[in-house]
């Protein structure tokens, strides 16, 4: 069912800070901030060529990544994102293999305007995992 690493996001409290860290200190090429405002956070993605790296910073009240930041102030991994040829499919077998789907358990539109899930962290290895429709 799993397929490629699609991205890495990392919370960051400073989201210009953490841009002139990728561009400046190790040479990445990032893209232009984005405000995600129904998702709560402004993102920018770094390019891998394989795979991406997303900086989130939170955006308005009630940003789903305060709470990480407040335990986590410098910032750190947030999530990890997979892909999966069929969310729905992917949500069947999760909700029969016992893993707990977060919010109302409904496919989203994520930050690239595909389905996306996200998956209760306790459920996998402590790391809260976002699947994405390929
Ligand atoms: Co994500």
């Amino acid at each position: 069912m799993l397929g490629r690493l699609n991205h890495v996001a990392i919370a960051v409290p400073d989201l210009a800070a953490g841009v002139a860290v990728y561009e400046n200190t190790l040479g990445a090429k990032v893209s232009a901030p984005q405000p995600e405002p129904d998702h709560g956070v402004t993102v920018v993605f770094v390019d891998l060529g394989n795979t991406k790296v997303e900086l989130l910073e939170p955006l308005g009240e009630g940003s789903p990544i305060a709470g990480f930041l407040e335990k986590n102030p410098s910032g750190g991994i947030h999530h990890i994102c997979y892909e999966v040829d069929d969310i729905l499919k992917a949500k069947d077998r999760m909700i029969s293999e016992g893993a707990r789907v977060l919010g109302d358990g409904e496919p989203k539109i994520g930050a690239h305007g595909k389905p996306v899930l996200f998956l209760h962290p306790k459920d996998f290895c402590g790391t809260l995992v976002e699947l994405e429709q390929a």
